[in-house]
């Protein structure tokens, strides 16, 4: 069976659960030896799914903009699409599938649905950044969704099912696959790690940790506005790799740029993956043995004000351009209470401090207010509208 039988609710892992074949749950494009849950993720509960829960291997992430024009249409939207993705969630739990939806910043502007006075302090568009090179045509949009899942079709078909029901009141602005998660946000998963061959996620805010959690991701429950309360912001941003320029660095040189061994993914000097990072080693002495233009200093809470971000990034493959050259990177996505997070991490990196800013360029540019978790029978939004 190599087509999933929509009637029956049917997946071809499902039948080979159902039929006991040994493995069958076992990494559909996981890391090598990991076996993933099977568990399904519940779509309700306080915080939406897909942010604290454990990113699974596959993305599919789509921006939609909203052509409906009365407030009770995307009322009507929102809960539709909630709904649907209640049930799609659970007939493919053994894909792990997660939903996430997020609001984008247009949805508020005065005179579109009478949403301004509730537009959350701070979302807007990003400002400009050094360096960028940013596509119109795949930035922005008024809704996201963020389907996760152990196997790519699961993903991308969740989108397609929510573009279908959605059309009349909705049309897609761009929709983005990505492999091989390339953040751990759980202290079991092993760390993943993206195209430039880095472990990527080693000192992430980790879910398990709730104090970090509620400081830096979770939306307060005394902060205002009162419907963002257990919600989350997003920041997406392609970042396109220069892979031909950076496999053409000495390794040592690369490990200098990032700040860690490649094979280990120690911080310099240090041995193990999780020895801790001392900034300040070699400082004194002029010979700082983390770099200073290397990118877990410059990207450290230490070169921030102490501010952080959960990652939740994928690795991304499109072809090649019209020169040949591979279209591959990071669809960087990271979940935080305040935008201004990124954007304090983001000018810090700046293309001429951070030594990675040669080999990497971002293409691409999206922010959503991701509201709480939906109770049941309600839908993601309902505090809004
Ligand atoms: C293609 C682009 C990027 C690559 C290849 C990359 C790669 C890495 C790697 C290998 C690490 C070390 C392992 C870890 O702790 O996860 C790291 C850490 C980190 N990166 Fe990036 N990164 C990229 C872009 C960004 C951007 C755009 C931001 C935010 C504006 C960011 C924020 C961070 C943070 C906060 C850390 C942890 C620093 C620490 O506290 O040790 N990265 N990144």
């Amino acid at each position: 069976v190599t087509e999933r039988d929509d009637q029956n609710g049917l997946t071809r892992r499902r039948l080979f659960e159902a039929l006991g074949v040994a493995g069958a749950g076992v990494a559909l494009g996981g890391l090598p030896g990991e076996v993933l849950a099977r568990r399904a993720v519940p779509f309700h509960g306080r915080h939406q799914a897909g942010i604290a829960t454990p990113a699974q291997p596959r993305l599919q992430l789509a921006a939609f903009d909203v052509t409906a024009t009365a407030r009770g249409d995307l009322r009507d939207l929102l809960r539709d699409w909630s709904e649907a993705a209640a049930r799609i969630t659970k007939r493919e739990r053994s894909s792990g599938l997660t939903i996430t939806f997020g609001l984008g910043p247009a949805l508020f502007e005065p005179g579109r649905f009478g949403l301004d006075r509730k537009r959350p302090p701070g979302l807007a568009d990003l400002p400009a950044f050094t360096g960028d090179a940013l596509d119109p045509a795949r930035s922005g949009g008024d809704l996201a969704v963020q389907a996760c899942a152990d196997d790519p079709a699961v993903a991308s078909d969740a989108i397609e099912r929510l573009l279908a029901r959605g059309s009349g009141a909705t049309q897609l602005r761009w929709n983005q696959a990505g492999f091989g998660r390339s953040s751990s946000t759980s202290r079991k998963q092993r760390t993943a790690r993206n195209l430039m061959g880095f472990k990527d996620g080693t000192n992430n805010v980790k879910a398990e940790n709730t104090r970090a959690m509620s400081r830096a991701v979770w939306v307060g429950e005394r902060e205002r506005p009162a419907w963002m309360r257990g919600g989350t912001f997003l920041v997406v941003r392609k970042i396109r790799m220069r892979l031909d320029d950076w496999d053409a660095t000495p390794v040592h040189r690369q490990e200098r740029i990032i700040g860690r061994h490649k094979k280990s993914g120690a911080p310099l000097g240090g041995r193990r993956e999780f020895d801790p990072v001392d900034l300040n080693a070699g400082v004194e002495s002029g010979d700082p043995r983390i770099p200073t233009d290397a990118h877990i200093r410059l990207s450290s809470p230490q070169a921030n004000g102490g501010v952080r971000l959960l990652r939740r990034s994928y690795n991304y493959r499109d072809g090649v351009d019209a020169d040949g050259n591979p279209d591959a990177g990071l669809v960087f996505i990271a979940f935080s209470r305040r935008l201004s997070q990124f954007i304090t991490i983001q000018r810090r990196l700046g293309h001429r401090d951070d030594a990675l800013g040669d080999f990497i360029v971002h293409t691409a540019s999206a922010v959503f207010a991701c509201p709480p978790g939906a109770r049941r029978g309600g839908y993601v939004g309902e505090g809004l509208i």
